[in-house]
């Protein structure tokens, strides 16, 4: 698919089922993810891969936190919560590593890690996978960074869901006179 094309067509999914990407698939994807423009070339990005049965990794840290922040919450409500990781096959937590010092902002580092998760995001498009973009609650909790292996001090900047499109989100109305300042 023609870049151009696959950013237009680009939307979010909906829902998303069983078949996530192949190990080819997924590797495309990455280094999609790691062909962004990068100040410096720090590489910032960091990747955790949960496919299958590691997805319970995030489900269950989910649930704790949820346990932790809301009291009051039951430990079934909790859990239903956490399994919400399962609506799709695959999802690749990307994070952006800044804590070492350099001239380079830290901001620029983590906008470049929001680029690798656009590149991930069409390349996934292109291959004819479907792909959310979340955060939300749990990207900003250290615990559950911690429980995916990444530093306290590392943003998640994505929990990106991977699989088949069953239903897709709805298209862009494009809007473009109502953001130009000047041209
Ligand atoms: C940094 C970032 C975080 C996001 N977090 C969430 C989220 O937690 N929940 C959600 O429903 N959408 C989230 N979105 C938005 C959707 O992924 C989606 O991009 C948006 O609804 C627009 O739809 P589209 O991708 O089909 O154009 C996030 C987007 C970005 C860029």
């Amino acid at each position: 698919m023609d870049v151009l094309e696959a950013i237009k067509s680009r939307t979010s999914a909906a829902t998303l089922a069983e078949p996530g990407p192949s190990t080819e698939q997924l590797q495309t994807i990455l280094n999609a993810g790691i062909a962004a423009p990068d100040h410096g070339r720090l590489a910032p990005w960091r990747f955790v891969v949960l496919n299958g049965p590691d997805r319970q990794i995030l489900a269950k840290a989910w649930a704790d936190m949820r346990l932790r922040k809301t009291p009051g919450t039951s430990q079934a409500d909790a859990d239903k919560e956490g399994l919400k990781v399962m609506r799709a096959p695959t999802i690749v937590v990307v994070a952006a590593r800044v804590d070492a010092p350099h001239k380079v902002p830290s901001i620029e580092r983590i906008v470049a890690v929001g680029a690798a998760t656009q590149n991930m995001f069409l390349a996934a498009h292109a291959l004819g996978l479907g792909a959310m973009w979340k955060t939300g609650e749990a990207a900003y909790d250290d615990k559950i960074k911690i429980a995916l292996g990444l530093e306290a001090t590392d943003h998640i900047v994505a929990f990106l869901y991977l699989g088949t499109t069953v239903a897709k989100g709805k298209p862009r109305a494009s809007k473009l006179d109502d953001y130009i300042i000047r041209v």
